[in-house]
């Protein structure tokens, strides 16, 4: 099948490598040059376990190809996936001028019928809109040619996107004509052979669906962090509350993790764009709106157990921080808490010594001009000179480090784990000072409890 992808980004070019790797012939289209140039010459533009390598083969065997050119990118493909970005706008809602661009090219350039496959985050009513932007189109150039438009929304997660692409829990299929759901179903069979994944409903719940899901995993996460803070002020570790209730099949254990926030690309993005979408219908999304709440004091969490240890007055201390990108298996910094906590420990005075496996050169290019904050060649490296270590990202390198080296290196035994990922009782055996989220007695110093109840 050929299959054309506008937007290369984490899921454009995994769907694109993807969907060359079972055999298709693709294109991936996107605006930026630079990217583009850089994919022809062999350079991945991002970080993703088996990325590189899964589109070198592809590239290689000549289904992969990538263009800077829409016109080329319409004639090539039956199916034309659109992945641009969907970034909130000034108001919170998603910004669909990315989208309604790539359908625009569509209209403007396609000869003969396509099926035009929203993969993209995008509000309801989406597909409705992508419609008629194209049909705008074809009526300016005085054509009649037959299109269907599918929303397709994408669950794949960034640091397993090859592995949620090829072996996903379901495939949402939104769509009002039989010819474009045959057409969806014969470029998924490859990767459901084993069993039907594939959910078709109508456009709307599709597109919904996507925006219910991220929320839902949100809303446990954000559930756990103020239950962790309240398991503190209680003396209760919210590690084992996670076991407690994690074993209840009805709950199950995914997603239930207390730490230092949620970040990325989606989750804040996609939860203020559903809020936006409630608004816009006169009601409120009570609950999603005590999630992003709650999320957004638990991404200051580390710095308040930093400044209740340390004083807030930060100058003349630095910190060595452990884990940059959002989440582990990826270099995405978007929203990420370890944002939120150097800009907190920076703009009290302190210095910051982070590392990273893989997003070190993102890093460098946010805090290109900050003298303040500088990056380590090693999780070890970053120690020295340091008051206490930081930890924002649960990568496994820092799952089973050297306790006696951290306790060395540092001038102070410190650790804040903003990720849980040591057991209290022993840390503290290699005496160091343990401040974890909701560990009861291991979590240091007591929070400041938002409404505490006489
Ligand atoms: N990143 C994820 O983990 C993830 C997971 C599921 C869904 N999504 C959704 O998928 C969409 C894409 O996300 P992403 O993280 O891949 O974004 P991204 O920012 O990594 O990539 C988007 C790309 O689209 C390009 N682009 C913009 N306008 C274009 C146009 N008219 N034609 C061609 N290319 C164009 C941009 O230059 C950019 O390279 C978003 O709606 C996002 O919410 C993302």
């Amino acid at each position: 099948m050929k299959i054309s992808i506008a937007g290369t980004g984490y899921v454009g070019l995994v769907s694109g490598a993807c969907f060359a790797d079972l055999g298709n012939n693709v294109l991936c289209l996107d605006v930026d040059e630079s990217k583009i140039a850089r994919l022809q010459a062999g350079d991945i533009p991002i970080y993703e376990p088996g990325l590189e390598a899964m589109v070198k083969r592809n590239v290689a065997a000549g289904r992969l190809r990538f263009t800077i050119d829409p016109q080329a990118s319409v004639a090539h493909g039956t199916v034309q996936f659109i992945a641009v970005g969907t970034p909130p706008g000034e108001d919170g809602a998603a910004d669909l001028s990315y989208v309604l661009g790539a359908a625009r090219d569509i209209g403007r350039y396609m000869t003969e019928y396509r099926v035009v496959v929203d993969k993209s985050t995008v509000p309801v009513g989406t597909a409705e809109k992508v419609r008629g932007v194209i049909a705008e189109e074809l009526a300016r150039r005085g054509v009649q040619i037959d299109f269907s438009v599918v929303s397709n929304p994408e669950f794949l997660k960034e640091g397993a996107a090859i592995e949620d692409f090829m072996r996903p829990d379901r495939i949402i299929v939104g769509a009002d004509d039989s010819r474009a759901v045959e057409i969806m179903r014969s470029i998924y069979a490859a990767i459901q052979r084993n069993h039907e994944r594939m959910i078709v409903m109508d456009i709307r719940s599709a597109e919904l669906a996507k925006y219910a899901a991220n929320a839902m995993l949100a809303t446990r996460i954000s559930f756990m962090n103020e239950l962790a803070n309240l398991a503190e002020g209680l003396g209760a570790d919210i590690e084992q509350v996670r076991l407690g209730i994690g074993s209840d099949a009805r709950i199950g254990y995914h997603f239930l993790y207390a730490g230092c926030g949620y970040g990325g690309s989606c989750f804040p993005k996609d939860l203020t764009a559903l809020s936006r979408m409630a608004a816009e219908q006169r009601t409120s999304l009570h609950v999603l709106n005590a999630v992003r709440e709650v999320n957004a004091a638990q991404k200051l969490r580390l710095i308040e157990k930093v400044t209740q240890r340390f004083g807030e007055d930060l100058r003349g201390r630095r910190f060595a921080l452990w884990g940059l990108a959002f989440k582990p298996n990826t270099d995405d910094m978007r929203e990420a808490p370890s944002v939120a906590v150097i800009d907190g420990l920076v703009e009290r005075g302190a210095t910051i010594c982070a590392y990273d496996p893989v997003a070190a050169h993102e890093a460098r290019k946010r805090y290109a001009d900050n003298g303040r904050v500088s990056l380590a060649e090693s999780p070890l490296a970053a120690l020295d000179d340091a008051d206490a270590l930081v930890i924002v990202t649960e990568w496994k390198e820092f799952r089973s480090p050297d306790f006696d080296e951290i306790r060395k290196r540092l001038k102070q035994p410190v650790v804040f784990d903003g990720r849980n990922l040591y057991e209290p009782a022993l840390i503290h055996i290699f005496g160091i000072e343990y401040h974890g989220i909701g560990r009861g007695h291991g979590s240091g110093i007591q929070p400041r409890l938002k409404s505490a109840q006489p």
